[in-house]
């Protein structure tokens, strides 16, 4: 059985002190759960502080996003050993806001996905269709090429130590959440082309599902076969609503 991992990612929301009550309540609201993996990504800046508040639990915090080289003339960038430096498991890479307000690429998305394994992070893939490929019945074909990309430059053994996380444009930020149908069956695509290529990676692969999940849709969405827990926007800002959420994927 795969564990399951709840994320929050709290895109460019936060304030020092608001953060520092977020994450107290977070850490102590985890010490009881015991079969879910939980983490929260957070803007740049506040790593130290995540790093602070919850060294020593069993909640784990990483970045938004990374740059795809080790290091250089890149000013303003972050590289993938500067946020091992401070104790990131996670980030994530491709989410469907850079894809689109920063023009980031399949290619490049997994160039950054590369770079944050060489550094020993875990990446967080972020795949999923807008609501016109949708409704032009494109959204396997959106979905597998986001996959190609990664597959075509790191092989598909590089989706040995990552998650991928299915999160349709159309759902995220919107309150419209993906039936748990709807999400399963991406999912399973997701598992089968993977499998492919390796059965046993594809298997094992945590997948999971974000785009307005909250605490009352969650059980029915991790309860799914191929759902392996959320990846969470707005709801990983308030910690009881986040909480919820965890227990949900504790619970699955
Ligand atoms: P919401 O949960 O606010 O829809 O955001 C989802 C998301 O983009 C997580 O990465």
């Amino acid at each position: 059985m795969r564990r399951k991992l709840v994320a929050g990612n709290w895109k460019m929301y936060g304030t020092l002190a608001g953060n520092a009550d977020l994450l107290d309540a977070v850490r102590s609201g985890m010490e009881q759960a015991r079969n879910v993996d939980c983490a929260v990504c957070v803007p740049f800046p506040y790593l130290p502080q995540a790093q602070q508040k919850l060294s020593g639990s069993g909640v784990k915090w990483g970045a938004q996003n990374v740059h795809q080289m080790d290091k250089g003339a890149y000013t303003g960038e972050v590289s993938a050993a500067m946020l091992r430096d401070f104790g990131c498991s996670y980030v994530i890479v491709g989410h469907s806001e850079r894809r689109a307000y920063f023009g980031e690429s399949s290619h490049l998305v997994a160039e950054k996905f590369l770079a944050a394994q060489r550094a020993g992070l875990i990446p967080i893939l972020c795949v999923g269709e807008t609501l016109e490929q949708r409704e032009n019945g494109a959204t396997e074909n959106v979905v597998a090429g986001q996959l190609d990309a990664l597959i075509d430059l790191g092989g598909v053994q590089a989706l040995r130590d990552a998650v991928v996380a299915y999160e349709p444009v159309w759902a995220i930020g919107t309150g419209k959440t993906a039936t748990s149908a709807q999400a399963q069956a991406v999912h399973t695509f997701i598992r089968q082309r993977i499998a492919s290529h390796d059965g046993q990676t594809a298997a094992e692969l945590c997948i999971l599902y974000g785009g307005s999940v909250k605490a009352n849709n969650a059980p029915e969405l991790f309860a799914m076969p191929d759902i392996d827990g959320g990846l969470i926007g707005g709801a990983s800002l308030v910690a009881d609503d986040f909480l919820a959420i965890c227990r949900a994927g504790a619970r699955t």
